[in-house]
């Protein structure tokens, strides 16, 4: 049976490559480019930060006005663009005192203190823009706390309009949350009765994410296993309870990967190009990486790779206590990340001590995070928690093999290395403790150096191994029509 196609607005606080912080700018570009080509009408809409220039985007006539409580009605401009190959349209909402700044959500670090009013304006906006260019979504899919609002918006302030809409919100992370003051809930403009312990207020704040999943007619998360890790209070940030009393209306949809974008067979960002069946290029990126990096240029000594953000969550201080111990061994490590300051300026020293072995750079370079996954050998992913985890998917295709921490997304891509079986794309570890990462990396290395065999048909499993958005769009597309169907169900019992 042919499915009706649906229009599908899609609202996200990054979408790369216009503005990117990490895998949710990723998803947002590749989600709604597989939506389209399962013949859905889908637009994206993200805010017009600083560093994207206008120059390079299309002028949308008028002005949109966003109610915003006791600030009154305030102005935007709108700008248009598409994604890159591809027709999916998407817009920009330019408010120069809100989004005109260098930082997405913080000033190095800090985060904005506006940041409540600034993505309550963002979520208002994406009503106001679907009368502008007369867009009638049947689904407005939101992601994370930045956008969460929009669930009850549609529900409440715009329902004269929206009330039909039905609401995704997808969680990428459960530790931010938007928890602001409780005066925001004026410039929400949905009443005070939303604010209690089921919906939107936690300790006397509101939980920006709290409200989302309470109102969304589907919530989703990025991996079944993170699906499941939530409703934890190991994994649920406080927000477990609330994620048991609403998981009847949770799926775990794992994050899938734009090969036209990481894959060593197209790759324009790295050395030379490979492929499973031609490795050669792999060694020519090993040794592109050693020389950018001023390692020792040695073709027979395994290189280690980390990109990612210097975050508690990916295991930098587990990676902080064994790096010693690791580079007592005949390793090359490299690292690209920026984050926390004491990271930065630890790994920075510990590299200065140990010049021809490990280095690093502290710094945002998508070219630099290709480089590295193409010229390693083993990539570090030692997350104490991880959604979905997009650089170890990366990392499989590059024929990189993955060291991770047997958590979330991490555990459903990566099958743990069994030598006898001959099966496994990687080397997994349960126990966040430096010691288990170190033996896991150690596990790695003597693999590298006594298997090599081995070693080289784990790569070529890895290489054959395929995570499309093309099965992530069709998971989406049920869980659309899942949410639709409640929204009917709600409407015709109210
Ligand atoms: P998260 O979203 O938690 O940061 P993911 O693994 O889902 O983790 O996605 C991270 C994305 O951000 C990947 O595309 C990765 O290459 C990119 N990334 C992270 N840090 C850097 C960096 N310092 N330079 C370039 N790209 C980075
Ligand atoms: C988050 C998660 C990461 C996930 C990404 C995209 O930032 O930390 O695991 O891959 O979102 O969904």
């Amino acid at each position: 049976m042919i499915k009706k196609s649906l229009n599908i607005l899609f609202v996200a606080s990054e979408v790369a490559p216009f503005a990117k912080t990490g895998g949710l700018a990723d998803v947002a570009l590749s989600l709604p480019k597989a939506l389209r080509e399962m013949g859905h009408n889908v637009i994206v809409v993200m805010p017009r930060y600083y560093a994207i220039d206008k120059a390079k985007l299309t002028h949308i006539e008028g002005s949109l006005g966003v109610p915003m409580g006791y600030m009154g009605e305030l102005w935007a401009g709108v700008y248009s663009s598409k994604l890159p190959n591809s027709d999916v349209l998407i817009y920009f909402i330019d408010y120069e005192e809100f989004f005109g700044r260098g930082g997405l959500y913080d000033h190095y670090g800090e985060a904005y203190t506006d940041n409540d009013n600034r993505f309550i304006f963002f979520c208002k906006s994406v009503f106001s823009l679907c009368k502008m260019i007369n867009f009638k979504p049947d689904i407005i899919h939101a992601n994370d706390w930045h956008t969460a609002a929009v669930p009850l918006l549609a529900k409440s302030r715009f329902a004269h309009d929206f009330g039909d809409v039905a609401t995704v919100l997808t969680l990428h992370n459960l530790e931010h949350q938007g928890t602001v003051f409780k005066g925001a809930m004026d410039i929400l403009e949905c009443g005070w009765e939303h604010f209690n312990p089921e919906a939107y207020e936690s300790v006397g704040y509101i939980n920006m994410l709290k409200g989302g999943i309470a109102y969304a007619d589907a919530v989703t998360t990025v991996s079944k296993k993170y699906a499941n890790e939530i409703k934890t209070s190991e994994f649920g940030f406080g927000l477990e309870n609330h994620i048991r009393a609403h998981s009847y209306k949770l799926f775990g949809i794992l994050n899938g990967v734009d090969y036209s974008e990481w894959s060593p067979k197209y790759d324009d960002k790295i050395a030379s190009k490979y492929s499973a069946k031609d490795m050669k290029g792999k060694l020519l990126c090993k040794r592109d990486i050693q020389k950018h990096f001023n390692l020792e240029q040695r073709d027979d000594v395994v290189l280690i790779g980390f990109v990612g953000r210097f975050a508690k969550q990916k295991g930098i201080e587990l990676i902080a206590e064994i790096i010693e111990w690791v580079l007592g061994h005949d390793v090359q490590i490299v690292m690209l990340g920026t984050g926390e300051k004491w990271a930065e300026s630890y790994f920075s020293h510990i590299a200065s001590r140990n010049g021809s072995k490990f280095a690093i750079h502290v710094g945002y370079s998508d070219d630099l995070a290709h480089k590295i996954e193409a010229g390693s050998d083993l990539f570090l992913m030692p997350s104490l928690f991880e959604p979905c985890g997009l650089n170890q998917i990366y990392s499989l295709a590059y024929g990189t093999l993955p060291i991770v921490r047997k958590t979330g997304g991490l555990d459903d891509t990566i099958e743990n290395f069994d030598e006898a079986a001959e099966s496994g794309v990687g080397f997994k570890f349960e126990h966040a403790s430096p010691h288990a990462l170190y033996n896991t990396i150690m596990w790695a290395v003597q693999t590298y150096y006594n298997s090599p065999k081995a070693f080289k048909k784990m790569q070529k499993r890895a290489m054959s191994m395929h995570f499309g958005w093309d099965d992530a769009a069709k998971s989406y597309d049920d869980v659309y029509r899942y949410a639709i169907y409640k929204k009917r169900v709600s409407r015709l019992q109210y």
